[in-house]
């Protein structure tokens, strides 16, 4: 049973204020939640998690420019530190002796733009990574960052953005980070759609039209229920994506660890889970959601 946390936590927007505040640990270990802010109920479900997980919970709140594209929504991405610190600060979240970590690009990137930085290698060059060149190379480099600055024991990932939980958790793996990497299921609304800071970007109607992706995951959880083969799947999801007004930029069904094409026909798939992600432009909005599908 976690204990109830009283007061604020420490707010750290420099590299000597973070140490100050990680060296106020109390006993036991430390989790940590990455975010670019903009909170909302799936990244308090991460928090929450963490504080199970761990005696000091650090919150990352950084919009990290490394992993948007030049022609991205990194200018008017959505900011409220003071919104994020009121959100974060309660009995069962954030408290006395945990950290919301708050820096400036300087801060994180002391010396400019990175000489050096991680390669998703194949994970990071499909899908997400093709419509977006570069966009996981830059994740993989601010989080080995805020893993080295941070020191966490475990860190908690939302499985919203899958692609980027497999190429987390693949370099953890293939670059010994002492870390352990846990996976959050996505918070929905009661309609279906998955939570997300870019919800924020909607309009009314335009969130109806993004109903569309929750309702093609589904369309294709069925015809894998219903025994079809891995096109079927995709043909299901994609189907439901075309018939509405929103513009499918891929449908996705892979190995949830390498990202790699599934295929074959239920007999050759029975028993396996494979990860069905899409993407799909709403109004001006890029959205993106998954599922796993099960063969039986
Ligand atoms: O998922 C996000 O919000 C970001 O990609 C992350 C992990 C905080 C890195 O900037």
């Amino acid at each position: 049973m976690t204990q109830a946390r009283t007061g604020a936590p420490a707010l750290a927007r420099t590299r000597p204020e973070l140490a100050d505040a990680l060296a106020a640990r109390p006993a036991g270990g430390r989790a940590v939640v990455m975010t670019m802010g903009a909170l909302h109920a799936g990244h308090l479900s991460l928090v929450r998690e963490a504080r199970a997980r761990g005696e000091q919970v650090v919150v990352t709140i950084f919009v990290n420019p490394l992993q948007f594209g030049p022609a991205e929504d990194l200018d008017r991405y959505p900011r409220d530190l003071d919104g994020d610190l009121a959100l974060l600060t309660g009995p069962d979240l954030l408290g006395e002796g945990d950290v919301v970590l708050a820096p400036t690009p300087d801060v994180v990137y002391p010396d400019g733009d990175p000489g050096v930085r991680v390669s998703a290698g194949p994970v990071g060059t499909v899908y997400e990574g093709a419509t977006r060149p570069g966009h996981l190379d830059g994740v993989l480099t601010v989080v080995l960052k805020l893993m080295h600055l941070v020191a966490p024991d475990v860190a908690l990932f939302g499985r919203k953005d899958v692609q980027q939980l497999a190429a987390v958790r693949r370099m953890v793996r293939d670059l010994d980070v002492p870390v352990e990497v846990v996976g959050v299921p996505t918070v929905r609304d009661a309609d279906g759609l998955a939570l997300s800071s870019r919800n924020a970007y909607l309009s009314a109607a335009e969130r109806e039209q993004a109903l569309a992706l929750s309702r093609a995951l589904a369309a294709g959880r069925a015809a894998a229920g219903a025994g079809h083969d891995a096109d079927a799947v995709r043909a299901a999801a994609r189907d439901v994506l075309d018939g509405a007004a929103v513009g499918t930029d891929y449908v996705a069904l892979v190995d949830p660890v390498t990202f790699e094409d599934v295929a074959g026909d239920a007999g050759a798939l029975s028993g396996r889970t494979a990860v069905l992600a899409l993407a799909a432009t709403v109004g001006a909005t890029r959205l993106i959601d998954n599922s796993d599908v099960r063969w039986a």
